[in-house]
């Protein structure tokens, strides 16, 4: 399956996605990134990797719809079949997110559904939960809300800062999200009425 990986910065969890896929037995090959900002460091990343980049800023589009349209022009170009959200800062319009509905996915810092949103590392230990982690669900239109396909849980510890915490969350999403990816690829998960429905995977 050709893939596409929406970011905003570091690349972080986009530089796993690259390394899972390097394997030949892996079920996608990631053909390109987009990033909705110039600076963002990612891009040097995937650049290195021999992967199309492409910055569609939204200061160059009047309103969301017109910058979600774009993306989704990039997208096209690329032939994408799927597309992961890793670290993309921006709401999708609902637009966009219909006509990628069950082929976009994203991870999120946290064990949703708790701590949706940002800065979920701090909000978990002002919470005093002492089970984190991160998980991976199909992207709908409403933030960091849809239908889960894999989480991976962390202690947390009692002298846990949101960076060593972080740390460890982080960690765990590089391995996470390769493998949400496997399954969706392999077609081992997929949306249906609102649902994740998987088949062949073993718990
Ligand atoms: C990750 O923590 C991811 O879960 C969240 O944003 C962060 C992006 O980091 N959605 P990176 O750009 O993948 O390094």
């Amino acid at each position: 399956k050709r893939v596409a990986v929406l970011i905003s910065g570091r690349g972080s969890n986009m530089a796993a996605l690259i390394a899972a896929a390097i394997d030949p037995s892996f079920p996608a090959e990631i053909v390109g990134v987009v990033s909705n900002r110039a600076d963002a460091r990612g891009l040097e990343i995937a650049a290195t990797h021999s992967i199309a980049t492409r910055v569609v800023s939204s200061r160059d589009y009047d309103g969301r719809e017109a910058h979600d349209a774009a993306i989704h022009k990039a997208l096209t170009e690329l032939k994408a079949e799927i597309v992961c959200l890793a670290g993309y800062m921006r709401l999708l319009s609902p637009d966009f997110v219909q006509k990628w509905k069950g082929r976009m996915i994203n991870i999120h810092p946290a064990l949703l559904p708790s701590f949706r949103g940002l800065d979920t590392h701090a909000r978990a230990l002002a919470t005093g939960v002492r089970v984190h982690g991160c998980t991976v669900h199909f992207v709908t239109p409403e933030m960091d809300e849809g239908p889960i396909i894999a989480q991976a849980a962390v202690p947390v510890l009692t002298d846990d800062t949101e960076e060593t915490l972080g740390e460890r969350v982080l960690k765990l999403e590089h391995r996470l999200y390769p493998l949400a990816l496997r399954l969706l690829a392999e077609g081992r998960v997929r949306m249906s009425d609102g649902v994740a429905v998987f088949s062949g995977v073993e718990d």
